[in-house]
């Protein structure tokens, strides 16, 4: 797995040096205090959103100090993380996400933003069911960037064409349209093979497969009525038959090479999030022209959500401490919501965000977060640690994975292991 834990962008060291250099003059007061933030937006896409958040910072004078750990889904940024609080070095801010949030504030290390809050009237901005998440206590400790829509597929659209096929909404026509995508020679499915593309994917399905209800049960409530039925054992079925579509290269791949993929034609579809959305366009390509985002077979009128947020540490350094708020409040700004969420695929998390410069999947993206809310068909992803605490949601997460990387493997035992998550 291509995972290098605790890299820090080069060049930071050139500043430190510059930086001890204008202390060592006299000019430590001219010297802003690093904000330091630690996140895992390395690949393209989220990469020049990331900058857009430098740049804002910058231009109020502090200086960003990148702390970026490859490797999509977070899993090594939060073990980096856990090892620096646990130093009692954290940074500024850190990329944490959902019920970590709480386990995190739980801990009394994170700052509380509430006179931020009241000054920018977030409880006005952010739907509740967001803001309860970056709150501990009914105190704000964090700050969300964005809203996710993880059930799409992307599909390359002269891969469809030369399949002959049309965007399959179901899944005997998506198994249909891969044959027929492997027939002329195209991998059908790029797929990255990591535990957390692995269970992207499963979640995906259970949403098709089991619907909304049966998704919270399982996943939100922990039912183990659900974790063990037969609309699970369906899940799974189906799951494990998208495999064959996959090739033999996957082990290890990173998601945004297998986006590469369908940029490239080598493959027709994926599996992912709309952050994938974000590697089309750094590539120059348009949605409805080179690429399709289409909702997964059978979801298209449910959401599977994921909202990024960056939670913030008590800082000991004043200025440091300003910086950070400086940071918070620009994260919070119509004008960032807008150029972040148009490079990173995502949609604005703040209400009154001008839509006009967004492109079709985002503008489906809204409406389609809207009326799922009406249709109770809104759910939290459990892949994109949403939901479940790290501890619940890993051994979900590797008993998906065991299943799909192994076929001896059985349904019955893998739901066996979900069922003994409740213990
Ligand atoms: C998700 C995160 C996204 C994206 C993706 C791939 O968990 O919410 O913003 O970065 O991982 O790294």
């Amino acid at each position: 797995m291509n995972r290098k834990v605790g890299r820090v962008k080069a060049g930071s060291k050139l500043k430190g040096w510059v930086l001890g250099g204008a202390m060592a003059l006299g000019l430590a007061t001219a010297v802003a205090a690093q904000v330091e933030v630690l996140h895992w937006w390395t690949a393209g896409g989220e990469a020049k959103s990331v900058a857009e958040l430098k740049t804002l910072l910058a231009n109020q004078g502090h200086q960003w100090r990148d702390f970026a750990v490859e490797g999509g889904g977070g899993d090594s940024a939060m073990a980096v993380l856990g090892d620096r609080v646990a130093n009692g070095n954290p940074p500024a801010a850190a990329q944490i996400k959902g019920p970590a949030i709480q386990e995190w504030g739980k801990k009394g290390v994170l700052a509380n933003l509430d006179d931020i809050a009241r000054e920018q009237a977030w409880d006005a901005q952010v739907p509740r069911v967001v803001g309860d998440i970056m709150k501990v206590d009914g105190h704000y400790v964090a700050v969300p960037v964005n809203v996710h829509r993880v059930n799409w597929l992307w599909i390359n659209r002269e891969a469809l064409r030369r399949a002959g096929g049309r965007p399959p909404r179901s899944w005997e026509e998506f198994f249909a349209v891969a044959e027929r995508m492997q027939k002329a020679g195209v991998i059908a499915v790029a797929h990255g093979g990591q535990p957390w593309q692995e269970f992207t994917t499963f979640e995906v399905v259970a949403l098709s497969v089991g619907g909304a209800d049966f998704y919270r049960r399982a996943f939100v409530k922990l039912d183990p009525a659900a974790l063990r039925s037969p609309a699970m054992e369906q899940v799974l079925t189906t799951f494990r038959r998208i495999k064959p579509y996959t090739d033999k290269a996957a082990t290890g791949r990173d998601w945004n090479k297998a986006t590469a993929m369908v940029i490239k034609g080598e493959a027709g579809m994926q599996f992912m999030g709309d952050w994938a959305k974000g590697e089309f366009l750094a590539a120059g390509q348009k949605p409805g022209e080179q690429f399709l985002c289409v909702a997964a077979p059978g979801t298209e009128r449910s959401y599977i959500f994921n909202i990024d947020s960056f939670a913030m540490f008590q800082l000991k350094d004043p200025r440091a401490a300003q910086g950070q708020r400086a940071l918070v409040k620009t994260i919070m700004s119509p004008g960032f919501q807008e150029t972040f969420n148009l490079n990173k695929g995502s949609i604005p998390v703040v209400t009154g965000v001008n839509r006009d410069r967004f492109d079709r999947c985002s503008q489906e993206s809204s409406a389609h977060f809207a009326a799922s809310a009406m249709l109770n068909n809104l759910v939290p992803s459990i892949a994109h640690r949403m939901v479940q605490g790290d501890a619940k949601e890993k051994v979900l997460r590797e008993a998906v994975a065991a299943f799909w990387n192994d076929e001896r493997v059985t349904a019955d035992e893998t739901m066996g292991k979900f069922v003994a998550v409740v213990k």
